[in-house]
């Protein structure tokens, strides 16, 4: 019956699909904007009255010193249409993830349980972790199966994600759901005067975009050009809510960005209002940085500041142009000191020419995606390393043709980069960073640090392409 309701809806109102779908980033048919392969918001959404969903945020039970937890792969069924219910995946619940709030050094434990009918895996992004931990190499979880995770975050404190990474699966599963937060907080960041009142002026902002079937299904699948140009475009969501509003209250309001999207690039914007980016992908900045766009690619993390007291009663947060979530001010008010300083972050050192650089070059072709024209292969290593050895990856975009943007990430590691296309990069990505995004013709240069065991991946963050072969793995020697 409701099948039928929504089937009526759609044919009902194809004129207006412009409005509200998120067209512009549509790259899966070779003309621009198509009203079949995106789906109609105006029909069945009523925008910004939702609430934005807000994870739980877990503390976990300490049991003899380790923060233990529960994280339950599951599949569920999810509201994004209004009377519609599609058929999701989510840790703990029928979408996303909670938020793990960790503490730097602490001995943690997650027991996770696979009650999905295929294999997952669950992998630890930013965190500097080996391979046992990781979450790629013989991390398999076959259904009804569960294992026990142990590690310890002795990093920054920052904003970190988890989301399956299981071989060719990777894509479907982030797409279907599974996405959640790391908070790492330290000694630094508790005692900062920032907002870090969850749910209050502290808020996670996970910001994807997904296609629904006419029958209101996220099924996964990828046509040749979805794997050239990744699978992009549909329903601009955030936290999993279609155009939802947040309250806040009348100060500084921090939003820590993660673009989940399986591949697609989103600038972020306060239609001009000033706002300060104050995190990066590992951990908060120098200073706080003032800015009027944040570009995030898919796999990376910003948290940022705003100050709620210059916006109108009702403003928002824009995506890609995109009104995307309501910010509606409350009666509370809030902090209004936006701090000089925030954290130390060490001086990439002068002396580099001793270091030994590596180049990856990302190429993205009607042949297929590639690393030094490579595609990934499980069971060769690209190249080894000896662990505490530090290096400079050059790493290019070397689709010229395709203007594909390709976010490189390495597992493992936090790293810095040290320049742009010739230039010292923005001061917003001078901090700890574990996804750099390269534009068509882009060469950048990271320094980086070998410290965890075992094999490690670096890939393209656009799933797509990661499943499709751009992606390589090093042996750290011990
Ligand atoms: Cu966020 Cu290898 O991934
Ligand atoms: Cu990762
Ligand atoms: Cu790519």
């Amino acid at each position: 019956m409701k099948k039928i309701l929504l089937g009526i809806a759609i044919v009902g109102t194809l004129a207006t699909v412009y409005n509200n779908t998120f067209a512009k980033m549509d790259h899966s048919s070779g003309h621009g904007h198509s009203h079949n392969t995106s789906f109609n918001q105006n029909s069945s959404v009523k925008e910004f009255q939702k609430p934005l969903l807000l994870p739980p945020i877990l503390k976990g039970e300490v049991k003899n010193g380790v923060r233990t937890f529960d994280l339950n792969v599951t599949k569920g069924k999810w509201e994004f249409i209004d009377g519609n219910l599609t058929e999701t995946y989510g840790y703990n619940g029928p979408i996303l993830g909670p938020v793990l709030s960790l503490k730097k050094g602490e001995k943690t434990n997650i027991n996770i349980t696979n009650n999905l009918s295929e294999e997952t895996t669950v992998h630890w992004h930013g965190g500097i972790l080996s391979q046992d931990v990781d979450g790629v190499h013989n991390a398999d979880i076959q259904p009804d199966q569960s294992k026990n995770v142990e590690f310890i975050l002795n990093q920054p404190a920052a904003t970190l994600w988890f989301h399956p990474h299981p071989m060719h699966k990777t894509a479907s599963q982030v797409y279907k759901g599974l996405a959640g937060l790391i908070y790492l907080e330290d000694e630094v960041s508790e005692k900062l005067n920032i907002p870090k009142t969850y749910g209050v002026d502290d808020f996670p902002i996970v910001i994807q975009d997904k296609k629904l079937t006419t029958d209101g299904q996220l099924t996964y699948s990828t046509t040749h050009m979805e794997k050239i140009h990744g699978k992009s475009g549909g329903y601009l969501m955030i936290n999993g809510i279609i155009s939802p509003f947040v309250e806040v209250p009348n100060g500084l309001v921090r939003l820590r960005v993660v673009n989940g999207s399986n591949a697609t690039n989103y600038d972020i914007d306060l239609n001009g209002e000033q706002f300060y980016q104050i995190g990066s992908d590992g951990g908060l900045l120098n200073t706080p940085i003032s800015m009027k766009k944040l570009t995030l690619a898919p796999g990376e993390r910003g948290e940022i500041l705003v100050n709620s007291k210059k916006l109108n009663q009702k403003s928002y947060l824009y995506v890609n142009g995109k009104e995307a979530l309501e910010l509606r001010k409350n009666k509370k008010s809030g902090l209004t000191t936006i701090p000089k300083t925030l954290v130390e972050i060490p001086e990439v050192t002068k002396n580099l020419s001793n270091l030994k650089t590596r180049t990856f070059t990302l190429k993205t072709t009607s042949k297929g995606n590639t690393i030094n024209n490579t595609p990934y292969n499980m069971d060769k290593l690209n190249f080894d390393v000896q662990k505490g050895t530090q290096e400079i990856w050059e790493v290019k975009n070397g689709s010229k043709m395709m203007d594909m943007p390709h976010p490189f990430h390495v597992h493992g590691a936090q790293f810095r980069i040290i320049e742009r296309n010739g230039k010292i990069p923005p001061l917003n990505e001078q901090g700890w960073k574990d996804t750099v995004n390269l534009n068509a013709g882009d060469d950048v240069k990271i320094l980086i640090t070998y410290t965890t065991d075992g094999i490690t991946v670096y890939h393209c963050h656009i799933l797509e392409h990661e499943e499709d072969g751009m992606m390589g793995q090093f042996q750290i020697n011990n």
